[in-house]
């Protein structure tokens, strides 16, 4: 069993987990997943590592209830325990297994949305202890949305903190800020955008646009995360991959956004017949 130390509510449909996985912790790199379950019968739901203490033993999940598994994951306190608690799995992040004294070379514009905040804190925080410093964009709908906002501060080069309706920050959707940053004089020589897939679409058209190579984070197709289902496949360019045992993060601009939306939608008939079972 894999018990939670901290149960924690950021927003109120956002919830943080602190869990004792010693294994996972002393192994897991940024931009790897893990896969949860909450007992015998439940569901196997993959969620990336948002933070991870070697020392502690600990991975800290944060996630939002979509469907009848993660609602019931809501559900769990500090002190309960998962019945399992499977990683690292997929491919770390490129930034953090390249040629350090290259990606010092670069140039990084992170640019999170909405809970796609908690997998880039991860990857900003691992540059940052190895002294590179990224501008990260956080955008949420409104103020109560944003999460990891002092975490990310602690850790970024710049933060900019942008939301839909203008209760704080700048003002308006992420790709406003990646095309104002520019404007302002700024230049990127990467882009990490990971967010809603809707959000991730438009941030490489925006980035196409600006000539910023972006990867992003195909995170939300998965559905075992193991290679079996076949749910995560995704055309990258001219290649097919499974974003759980290739990725999760691929090249933005090779991506049929339509087509891995599309899929991604396969599976809302499936996830909200389980909810209301659930709720019944
Ligand atoms: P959200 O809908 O509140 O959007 C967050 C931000 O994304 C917005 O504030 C806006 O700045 C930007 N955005 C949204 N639509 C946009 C558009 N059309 N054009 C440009 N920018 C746009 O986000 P949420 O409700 O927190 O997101 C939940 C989703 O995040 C889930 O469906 C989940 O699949 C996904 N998610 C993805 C990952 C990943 O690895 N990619 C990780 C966690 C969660
Ligand atoms: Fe099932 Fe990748 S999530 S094959």
């Amino acid at each position: 069993m894999y018990k939670i130390r901290k149960a924690e509510k950021l927003t109120s449909n956002i919830y943080s987990m602190v869990v004792e996985a010693p294994r996972v912790a002393e192994h897991c790199l940024p931009g790897q997943f893990i896969i949860a379950k909450m007992d015998e019968e439940g569901e196997r739901i993959p969620l990336t590592i948002c933070d991870y203490d070697r020392e502690e033993g600990t991975i800290t999940i944060v996630f939002q209830p979509i469907g009848a598994s993660t609602e019931k994951f809501a559900t769990l306190k500090t002190g309960d325990a998962f019945e399992d608690f499977v990683g690292p799995l997929g491919r770390p992040s490129e930034l953090c297994t390249d040629d350090l004294e290259e990606v010092k070379k670069l140039k990084l514009l992170f640019v999170a949305g909405g809970v796609g905040t908690a997998p880039v804190y991860p990857q900003v925080k691992w540059l940052h202890e190895h002294g590179i410093d990224a501008d990260v964009i956080v955008g949420a709908k409104t103020k109560d949305l944003i999460i990891l906002e002092k975490e990310m501060e602690a850790v970024a080069g710049n933060l900019y903190i942008t939301t839909d309706d203008g209760s704080y920050g700048r003002s308006g959707l992420v790709t406003k800020v990646i095309e104002d940053l520019v404007a302002e004089g700024k230049q990127y020589d990467r882009c990490i955008a990971i967010g809603p897939m809707i959000m991730m679409k438009f941030a490489c058209l925006t980035t196409k646009k600006l000539n910023i190579p972006t990867i992003v984070s195909m995170n939300p197709i998965m559905v075992d995360g193991t290679g079996m289902c076949g749910a995560c496949r995704v055309a990258v360019g001219d290649e097919i991959k499974f974003a759980c045992v290739d990725g999760p993060e691929f090249d933005g601009h090779l991506i049929d956004f339509n087509v891995a939306m599309k899929r991604q939608a396969m599976y809302k008939t499936e996830e909200g017949q389980a909810l209301l079972k659930l709720r019944e």
